[in-house]
């Protein structure tokens, strides 16, 4: 099944999360969401969405693509995920739900918050404070759910 893997990033941890999806399933394309919405579909059968999860919202241009590509992505088989470093599980069910348009949220066969990382040398002034604020520290750290990746994974290969 040809496959398109579609992400947008702010300091790069939905890249390195697309490219773990990429490694373990046959034949995907990863391609990075620019300004630009104008990324041919066509020609792949399933697409699996991803972005991050920032004050509280994805980035617009994934909506954006979304809402452009609203009927092509509702005939494929289409996966969504978001990067995010939310604790509470309740919080992280409506970040994802709130990233995606209502209609391809529901269609989609597999959904998943996959954690983050806080990475502060690639922060600016204004995100470093407003995260040690938050955090209490200013030591980068990586929360990547392997499990809950492994999993999404999983569902989108029993498809
Ligand atoms: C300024 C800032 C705001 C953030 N706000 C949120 C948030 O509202 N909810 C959340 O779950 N994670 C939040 N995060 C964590 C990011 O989602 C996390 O750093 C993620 O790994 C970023 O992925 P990216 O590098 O692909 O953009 C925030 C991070 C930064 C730096």
């Amino acid at each position: 099944m040809k496959t398109v893997l579609i992400y947008t990033t702010i300091h790069g941890t939905t890249e390195k999360v697309a490219h773990y999806i990429a490694e373990h399933l046959a034949d995907v394309t990863i391609l990075k969401l620019g300004n630009s919405s104008d990324i041919p579909i066509g020609s792949f059968d399933r697409v699996i969405l991803g972005g991050s999860i920032h004050m509280g919202s994805v980035q617009s241009s994934l909506k954006k693509f979304c809402t452009k590509h609203r009927r092509e992505l509702l005939s494929k088989q289409v996966a969504l995920f978001v990067c995010g470093m939310e604790e509470e599980p309740a919080k992280q069910e409506e970040e994802l739900q709130l990233a995606f348009p209502e209609e391809i949220s529901k269609h989609a066969r597999a959904k998943a918050f996959v954690g983050g990382e806080f990475l502060f040398e690639k922060m600016n002034f204004i995100q470093r404070m407003m995260i040690k604020k938050i955090t209490h520290t200013d030591v980068s750290r990586s929360e990547i759910k392997y499990d809950v990746l492994n999993g999404f994974i999983s569902e989108i290969e029993s498809n």
